[in-house]
């Protein structure tokens, strides 16, 4: 495996390797089993694997959440070269931001004015859009690989690279969990013992919302209210707990077509985000298999 700090290097390496499918791992590092199982899905599906390791600081409001942001690339290496990688791009902030840069890749509409651009505003999702992109174009992968956890940031990404007609497949994989249901995150690693143990209640009130879904409630407002009843009993913050059309993001009040229940929670200091899908053509049985259960 070799590890390469700039997009001249990165695309001499990938060279030889073209034709032969790259598969492509967009990460700020502090892996964790699910960018692991998305760089197992990647060397499943691609001859070549590459994985970018870089924290960029245009997708994060306040600098306190950057600073705290995990740096263990280290470790991320050892890791990456188990799971099958065979390229870690980790570039500087000067590699990706070299004086003089002044392009920002800015997606529109509810797509990144809901959810989570209503509370950190859509400048995070132009640091996400702008960085991927810049990425996307270094790297030139085949298929590129996103955990559902960041939904939005899927519908984002997806609507980015359909306009700017980028010729690669944006595969998203299911949100991997921990054994009591809590979406793995890098921001995990920053809860305390008490704070870990009462995080589970996000996936626990998430199951209770598709619960109820299963049972036949179609309107957003009663579930979702079953899902701020469980936070608010473990004394958890929510900043937003919502339930949008799973393709424009458009607010709901029944749901008739796939829907996204996301909600963003703080954990102490550490900002933690979840989801599930609620669609009412999937057997519910199986919904719940494939998620939460
Ligand atoms: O999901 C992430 O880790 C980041 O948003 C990404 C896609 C690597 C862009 O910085």
């Amino acid at each position: 495996m070799r590890i390469v700090r700039t997009v001249a290097e990165l695309r001499a390496a990938l060279e030889p390797h073209r034709g032969g499918g790259i598969g492509f791992v967009p990460t700020m590092g502090a892996l964790h089993e699910g960018h692991l199982s998305l760089l197992r899905a990647a060397a499943a599906e691609n001859e070549t694997v590459v994985l970018s390791i870089f924290v960029n600081p245009t997708q994060f409001g306040e600098a306190a959440d950057l600073d705290a942001y995990p740096r263990t690339e280290e470790a991320d290496v050892e890791l990456a070269a188990l799971a099958g990688t065979h390229i870690v791009f980790a570039p500087s902030a000067a590699e990706m931001y070299p004086a003089g840069f002044a392009t920002t890749v800015s997606v529109h509409g509810a797509l990144t004015s809901t959810l989570e651009g209503a509370v950190r505003g859509r400048s995070h999702f132009d640091g996400v859009a702008t960085v991927v992109a810049t990425l996307l174009l270094a790297v030139g992968p085949d298929r590129a690989y996103f955990g559902a956890k960041d939904a939005q940031q899927v519908v984002v990404v997806r609507r980015m690279v359909t306009d700017l007609r980028i010729p690669v497949e944006i595969v998203a994989r299911p949100t991997s969990r921990d054994a009591d249901g809590l979406a793995r995150s890098s921001r995990n690693a920053r809860l305390s013992a008490e704070e870990r143990r009462l995080a589970a209640v996000i996936p626990r009130s998430l199951r209770a919302a598709q619960d109820a879904f299963a049972s036949g409630i179609r309107n957003t407002h009663r579930l979702t209210s079953l899902v701020h009843e469980g936070l608010t009993e473990a004394g958890l913050d929510h900043e937003y707990v919502r339930i949008v059309d799973a393709d424009s993001l458009e607010p709901l009040t029944d749901i008739a077509r796939p829907a996204l229940l996301a909600l963003a929670v703080r954990v102490g200091q550490v900002r933690l985000i979840d989801n599930v899908v609620l669609d009412p053509g999937v057997d519910d049985r199986i919904a719940l298999e494939g998620s939460l259960r």
